[in-house]
C-alpha cells in the first residue's frame, strides 16, 4: 500500500468524475490510495464493495462529511451525520412519510403542477425546462408536505445543490439560501407545535414537527427544519434528473415514442438508466472504523473509504457498454441492492441489508412518471440549443462525456448553465 503524500484536493477539482476511476486504473486489486482533504483515504468500487462500505462494522459515516457539505447540502444535525441506533430511529422518520400511499400523493401533485405548468406555456416561445421543473416540484412537495408555497424556494433550493462542492460565489450563495431556509422552517415548526398554525395531521411538516429522537426529546426546532428540508431539497433536485431526460431523449429520439406510450416497465427502465448514466455523486464517502482489509489491501483504522459510485457505473465489466445510453438494459434485469447506487445502496432503514433503493425507486418512479413523458410528450427540443449526437469511443468519450465533467463544471453547466459546453443552455424546449 503506498499513500501519497501529496494532497490530490486539487486533482479532484480539476478531475471531477474521472478523478477516482483515474486513479484505480492501475491500482491493484482495484484499490487506489490516495490523501484528499488533508486525510489518507481508500477507493473502493463495484457493489461487492458497496456491500462492505455499508457495513457499519467497517464503515462509520458520522465524522466523514466535510463541513462546507454540511453547511450547503445536508444541514448541520442531519441524518446523513448519523450512525447506528440514532440513524436508524431518524431514518424512521423519513420511512414514515415515504410511504408508497404517501408517494403516491407526492406524483399526484407533482402531475397537477406539471398540468398547470404545461397549459401555461405560449406556442413558440421557449422554456427552460430545468426552471420549470424546479418550479413544478417545489409547488408539489410543499402542497404535499404542508408547507406555504412561496416560490423563491425553488431559486434556494436549487441554490444549495449548486454550490455544496463549489468555491466561490455560487458557494456562499448556497450557504445563505440554507440559512433563511432553516430558519424559515424552523418557525414553522415552533408554530406547529405550539399550536398557532397546526400542522395538517399526517404532513411531512406534522411529522417532524412531532419526531422523537432515540433519547425520547422532540428535535431542536433547527434540527427538525434541517430534516424537513431534507425530504423538500432532494424532491426539488429531482429538477436535475427531469433535464438529464430532456439531454437523453433530444440525443436518443428512438426512445421518445416508447416513453410517452405510457408503458410502466419501459419508464422504469428510462428511470434507472438515466441515473445509472447520469449520476449526480460522483463518490460517497465514510471512514473505516478500525484496521480494515479489502481483498488483500490494507486500510488502517480512520483513513476515509470512499466509494466510487460514477466508476461503478460507468464499468464494462458491469454493464457492457456503458457509455451507450440504453434503458433496454433494466428491462427484465433485476437490480440488486448494491448495483445501482445513484443515490446509496442498501437498507432504506439501516444502511446494511435491505434495498435502500426501494425509496429512491418508488420516489423517482413516481416523480419519473410526473415528470418525464408529459411535459416532453407536449412539447420538442430545440435542436439548435443542444449538443451534437456524436458517437464517440474510447477515451474521447470519456474526456467528452456529459458526465464527465469536474463537480464544479458539472454543478455549473449541468444546474444553472445547462450543459452549456455542450450548446444546451439548461435544456430549452419549445412547445410546439
Ligand atoms: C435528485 C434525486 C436524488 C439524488 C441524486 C439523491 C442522492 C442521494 C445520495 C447520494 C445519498 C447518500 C447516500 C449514502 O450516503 O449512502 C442520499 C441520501 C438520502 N436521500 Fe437522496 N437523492 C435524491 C432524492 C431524494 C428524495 C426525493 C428524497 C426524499 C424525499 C431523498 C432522501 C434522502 C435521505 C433521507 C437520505 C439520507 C439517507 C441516510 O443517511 O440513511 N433523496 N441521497
Amino acid at each position: 500500500m503506498r499513500t501519497p503524500l501529496v494532497d490530490q484536493t486539487a486533482a479532484l477539482l480539476a478531475h471531477g468524475y474521472r478523478w477516482l476511476p483515474g486513479l484505480r486504473r492501475d491500482a491493484p486489486a482495484g484499490v487506489a490510495h490516495t490523501r484528499v482533504l488533508g486525510q489518507r483515504a481508500a477507493v473502493l468500487c463495484g457493489p461487492e464493495a458497496a456491500r462492505y462500505f455499508y457495513d457499519e462494522d467497517h464503515v462509520q459515516r458520522r465524522t466523514a462529511i466535510p463541513g462546507p457539505v454540511l453547511s450547503t447540502l445536508f444541514g448541520h444535525g442531519a441524518v446523513h451525520t448519523l450512525d447506528s441506533v440514532e440513524h436508524r430511529r431518524r431514518k424512521a422518520l423519513f420511512l414514515s412519510v415515504l410511504t408508497p400511499g404517501g408517494v403516491a400523493d407526492l406524483a399526484a401533485h407533482a402531475c397537477e403542477a406539471w398540468d398547470d405548468a404545461v397549459a401555461s406555456w405560449r406556442p413558440g416561445r421557449d422554456v427552460v425546462l430545468f426552471d420549470a421543473a424546479s418550479r413544478v416540484l417545489t409547488r408539489a412537495v410543499c402542497r404535499w408536505a404542508g408547507v406555504p408555497l412561496d416560490d423563491a424556494v425553488a431559486r434556494d433550493v436549487t441554490a444549495m445543490v449548486d454550490g455544496f462542492a463549489t468555491p466561490g460565489p455560487r458557494h456562499w450563495r448556497a450557504r445563505k439560501a440554507r440559512d433563511r431556509r432553516e430558519r424559515w422552517l424552523a418557525g414553522l415548526i415552533e408554530e406547529a407545535r405550539s399550536g398557532v398554525e397546526p400542522a395538517s395531521a399526517r404532513s411531512a411538516l406534522d411529522e417532524v414537527a412531532h419526531h422523537r429522537d432515540a433519547g425520547g426529546g422532540l428535535l431542536d426546532s433547527r434540527v427538525a427544519a434541517v430534516e424537513l428540508l431534507n425530504v423538500l431539497r432532494p424532491t426539488v433536485a429531482v429538477c436535475w434528473f427531469v433535464m438529464f431526460a430532456g439531454h437523453a431523449l433530444h440525443r436518443w429520439p428512438a426512445h421518445r415514442e416508447r416513453l410517452a406510450s405510457g408503458e410502466p416497465e419501459f419508464a422504469t427502465a428510462f428511470a434507472h438508466e438515466l441515473r445509472r448514466f447520469y449520476p449526480f455523486a460522483p463518490f460517497l464517502g465514510g471512514r473505516a472504523v478500525r484496521d480494515l482489509e479489502w481483498r488483500g489491501e490494507p486500510i488502517p483504522a480512520g483513513s476515509l473509504v470512499l466509494l466510487d459510485v460514477f466508476g461503478q457505473h460507468h464499468d464494462a465489466g458491469l454493464w457492457g457498454d456503458p457509455y451507450a445510453f440504453r434503458p433496454q438494459r433494466f428491462v427484465d434485469r433485476p437490480v440488486g441492492a448494491f448495483d445501482l447506487i445513484p443515490q446509496g445502496g442498501g437498507d432504506p432503514a439501516t444502511r446494511s441489508s435491505l434495498p435502500r433503493r426501494t425509496r429512491h425507486d418508488r420516489t423517482a418512479g413516481g416523480a419519473h412518471r410526473a415528470l418525464g413523458a408529459d411535459p416532453l410528450r407536449r412539447a420538442r427540443a430545440e435542436p439548435d440549443h443542444l449538443p451534437p449526437a456524436r458517437a464517440r469511443t474510447g477515451e474521447e468519450q470519456v474526456r467528452h462525456h456529459p458526465c464527465d465533467l469536474t463537480a464544479a463544471e458539472a454543478s455549473r453547466d449541468r444546474a444553472v448553465n445547462g450543459l452549456r459546453r455542450g450548446g444546451v443552455r439548461r435544456g430549452r424546449l419549445r412547445p410546439a
